[in-house]
């Protein structure tokens, strides 16, 4: 059975106190820490790479869910395994014809592979990643156009978080992009276990409640 993975994304944190802030979270119940990675290419954003997540991970020994919107996700496998991540999600956009080279390198490095896709790719065209005979452990569904945070929930991805449950009973099924008390319930209906929330939680005046929450939606 999926159990409630609820991953506060590092990307609404203070970057210049990102230990404390990892411990602050897990204290409050996170289960992962979400970090989003952009390399101002296949997004249009720059956020952190390998060497901030080795430095984290200096001080925790947390689950790293290492989000990897770039364009080259290849090349990040061993610095990412080096820096100590602990899932590696790729997007599907970026890895067409390398998939199952990218998949066989993430584990041999001893991550965890998932695979993400954006509002406008539709879900099929993750479905050979799930079924392969090396297959992703994850499917991350953006619920937002990927680069930023704070954005508006788009409740019409809720179609492909649906499909695949059906599909994969047990497959871990992550959603991304403007989740919180007011979303959560869809996406849990959904069939969404996995759960990033930024934003909502660090803007949170008691952001345990708040995790606290959305576990309770995904379990119920
Ligand atoms: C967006 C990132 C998200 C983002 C979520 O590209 O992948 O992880 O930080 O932030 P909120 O929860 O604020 O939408
Ligand atoms: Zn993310």
């Amino acid at each position: 059975a999926v159990t409630p993975k609820i991953a506060p994304s590092m990307l609404s944190s203070d970057f210049a106190n990102l230990a404390s802030e990892a411990h602050r979270m897990l204290d409050f119940g996170a289960d992962w820490l979400h970090m989003d990675i952009m390399d101002g290419h296949f997004v249009p954003n720059l956020t952190i790479g390998a060497p901030v997540i080795e430095s984290l991970r200096k001080h925790t020994k947390a689950y790293l869910d290492c989000h990897l919107m770039v364009t080259n996700p290849l090349d990040y496998v061993e610095p990412f395994a080096k820096a100590g991540a602990s899932g590696f999600t790729f997007h599907v956009e970026a890895s067409k014809n390398d998939w199952k080279e990218l998949i066989q390198r993430i584990k041999s490095h001893g991550m965890r592979p998932g695979v993400s896709l954006k509002p406008g790719t539709p879900i099929e065209e993750v479905f050979p990643l799930v079924e392969a005979e090396n297959p992703v452990e994850m499917v991350l569904v953006m619920t937002v156009e990927p680069g930023f945070g704070g954005q508006k929930f788009m409740p019409e991805m809720m179609d492909k978080v649906r499909m695949l449950r059906k599909k994969y009973p047990s497959l871990d099924i992550e959603v991304d992009g403007g989740l919180g008390p007011s979303t959560i319930e869809v996406a849990a209906s959904a069939g969404a276990n996995c759960i990033v929330a930024g934003s909502s939680v660090f803007g949170a005046p008691d952001p345990a409640q708040v995790i606290s929450l959305l576990r309770n939606s995904v379990e119920k």
